[in-house]
């Protein structure tokens, strides 16, 4: 009986897998040019730091994560986002005492338990960025302008960066009541799972996607009126700064991110054509979590975007490419074997991608794969060039049947120069 993969987690098929690659390098880049160094984090945590980060009350944490107890007792979790893995990173080696702001980014797999579906999977992939040690807005700024960048780069056109201030300690207690107090004003014509959650975690009333609840979220006391004078200011100044740069944002006073730990600035990217999952990415300001790990009094703020919805988006918009060999060895009978190894070795060392058929095959069928891997040349080794330690190059893209003769030991330098010249100059013509 065949096994297959799990509900939720899925194979990335050559062909997808290009389109991960060039996303990576793209994003590379960038993180290169805003000065971010690479950061690579362990896959399983100790489950207590996203209990007390991302919060005991939101969905990841009760329901989300893929826990276990390990042999000596310790409860660990395939780790459900990647923050909180920097965020403990920075306070274990100290980073602060090095340099007074951290600019991090990652890659890699992230583990919730949630339904299925398109854009939503039980093992997706992230991209992530953080800067902890600035508090100023500035920074929350140029954040949202790596994003914005980053979005660019990576060949996302319709994505929309929503935008919110989620207030701080000072003013968010006031909010959260205000919230309840209407949760149970509305109880009614909540559902079930908001009437559950109204005083528990009142900001996801705010996030429900149930008709009913959306059909009266208009009604609910807006956190635009809450903020303090100090996050008025600093969500001002943000907008400011993103408005200079001429990055368009738009105001989303319903929006509260579905992890604890976040304050004041909050984002999310939102494209159209992704479907109920619209959310490539999300971020926000952490003060505070830092600290509430065990470290200094150190301000963060950061986003991650989602591998698998940047790459449905993408897909929508055209096939990704796939690599084509340069040469395609074609080995005739068994002596040619070893030459047509040795040939491509030399050649791959060289730098060229190469592939080599099977010398058993016809010629007729190695030139017939040899196309469908889409090979720019085809280099073949019959009995005649073994006699005379040649080889004959076949042009793919030629219209006319055209071949090349060159020598068997042959660099890849010389190669590629003789099939630079025009034909008939250096070379002497296959008869
Ligand atoms: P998040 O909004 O939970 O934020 O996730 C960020 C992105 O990860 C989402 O917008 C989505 O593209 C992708 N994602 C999340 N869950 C799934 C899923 N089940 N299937 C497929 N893709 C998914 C965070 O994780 C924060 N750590 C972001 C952050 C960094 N905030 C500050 N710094």
């Amino acid at each position: 009986m065949k096994i297959q993969s799990v509900k939720g987690f899925h194979d990335v098929l050559p062909g997808e897998s290009t389109r991960w690659t060039t996303l990576e390098q793209r994003a590379r880049a960038v993180f290169a040019q805003y000065n971010f160094q690479e950061i690579r984090l362990p896959i399983v945590e100790r489950a207590e730091l996203f209990q007390r980060s991302i919060g005991e009350t939101t969905d990841i944490v009760e329901k989300e994560m893929y826990g276990f107890t390990d042999r000596d007792g310790t409860a660990l979790t395939l780790r459900p986002e990647g923050t909180a893995s920097v965020v403990r990173a920075y306070v274990e080696h100290a980073m602060h005492v090095q340099e007074p702001v951290s600019k991090l980014f990652y890659f890699g797999p992230m583990f919730r338990r949630e339904r299925p579906q398109k854009g939503r999977l039980r093992q997706f992939s992230q991209i992530g960025a953080e800067v902890i040690g600035r508090v100023d807005a500035a920074a929350d700024a140029e954040v949202i302008l790596l994003l914005h960048d980053l979005l660019a780069d990576l060949g996302i056109r319709d994505a929309a960066i929503h935008l919110n201030s989620l207030g701080d300690r000072a003013c968010r207690p006031q909010y959260r009541d205000a919230l309840i107090d209407w949760g149970a004003a509305h109880a009614d014509q909540l559902c079930d799972d908001c009437r559950r959650r109204g005083t528990r975690n009142p900001f996801r009333l705010l996030d429900c996607k149930q008709p009913g609840c959306l059909a009266i979220r208009h009604t609910a006391p807006k956190i635009s009126d809450f903020l303090c004078d100090d996050c008025r200011v600093h969500f001002a100044r943000v907008l400011e700064l993103l408005a200079a740069e001429g990055v368009a944002t738009q105001r989303d006073e319903y929006m509260v991110r579905g992890l604890d730990y976040y304050v004041r600035t909050a984002f999310e990217v939102v494209a159209s054509g992704l479907g109920a999952q619209n959310a490539l990415g999300g971020g926000g300001r952490y003060d505070g979590l830092v600290r509430a790990l065990g470290g200094p009094d150190v301000a963060g703020i950061g986003f991650a975007l989602g591998i698998e919805r940047l790459a449905i988006v993408l897909e929508a918009e055209g096939a990704a490419p796939v690599p084509r060999p340069e040469f395609v060895v074609a080995p005739l009978g068994a002596a040619a074997e070893r030459e047509a190894l040795a040939l491509a070795h030399r050649l791959r060392r060289g730098g060229a991608r190469v592939d080599v058929e099977a010398h058993a095959r016809s010629l007729k069928s190695q030139m017939r794969h040899a196309d469908k891997l889409g090979a720019r040349y085809v280099i073949i080794i019959g009995d005649d060039e073994l006699a005379g330690r040649t080889i004959t190059v076949r042009d793919m893209a030629a219209k006319l049947d055209r071949q090349r003769v060159a020598h068997l030991d042959t660099t890849l330098s010389e190669l590629r120069a003789a099939l630079a010249e025009p034909l008939d100059s250096r070379l002497e013509r296959h008869a």
